[in-house]
């Protein structure tokens, strides 16, 4: 399988544990770190709009990631490259936050996530604004280690906003068989088809 945007390699840790995975993303450092967090994984360099490998695969996933394509003709694009490197029968995971969706986006969201291991406590603080087509992000990390609390502002990016709807039309003139989960808010995948109340759709979508 290929895990498109694959960052540092955290889900890789688990893909890997049921299939053979191969990483990309766009960014080196991240894929540093992915290629020590799984030494025996490989990982590519690579924009999932224009990515050409020689591979075929039977799954692609692409988690966290789709929000970073500004609209919806470099979606088409990203769909018609990953239908490419698609074996026939192969599958594409992927899911959009709500916060990107025209169905779902609440205008000025705050999302908090806390995050722990043994050294550091990180509570991150992201707040998401609609701008015209767009969705602008604002994030702050609390990070506190030992009994020292500091502030990292991450500068503001901006994300593509999406429309469900638009999304299974493009989906199936690509020639995926598009399916609807509904997740949860920390991506939890549930079998029950998704609807307008469900928070989080999850794509599954056949070749
Ligand atoms: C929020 S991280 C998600 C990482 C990982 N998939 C996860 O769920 O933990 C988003 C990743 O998407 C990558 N990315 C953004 N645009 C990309 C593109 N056009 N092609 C490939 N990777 C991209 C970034 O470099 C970053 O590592």
């Amino acid at each position: 399988m290929l895990d498109v945007a694959c960052g540092t390699g955290l889900e890789d840790k688990f893909l890997k544990l049921s299939f053979h995975v191969t990483g990309m993303d766009l960014n080196s450092g991240v894929l540093r770190i992915a290629r020590r967090r799984n030494p025996e994984l490989t990982y590519l360099s690579g924009d999932m709009r224009t990515f050409r490998f020689e591979n075929r695969y039977d799954v692609i996933t692409c988690f966290d990631a789709m929000c970073y394509l500004r609209d919806h003709t470099e979606l088409r694009k990203t769909f018609r490259n990953f239908h490419r490197h698609l074996l026939n029968g192969g599958v594409l995971v992927f899911y959009l936050d709500p916060v990107f969706l025209k169905e779902h986006h609440k205008q000025d969201t705050i999302v908090i996530t806390k995050k722990h291991n043994q050294e550091k406590h990180i509570t991150l603080i992201e707040l998401y604004r609609r701008k015209g087509r767009s969705v602008e992000g604002n994030a702050v990390y609390m990070i506190q280690e030992s009994s020292r609390v500091r502030f990292e502002i991450d500068n503001f990016e901006t994300f593509g906003f999406f429309d469900v709807a638009r999304i299974k039309r493009m989906l199936r003139d690509t020639g995926f068989r598009a399916h609807l989960y509904s997740g949860g808010r920390n991506i939890t995948f549930s079998l029950r088809k998704y609807n307008q109340h469900s928070p989080y759709p999850i794509f599954v979508c056949e070749k």
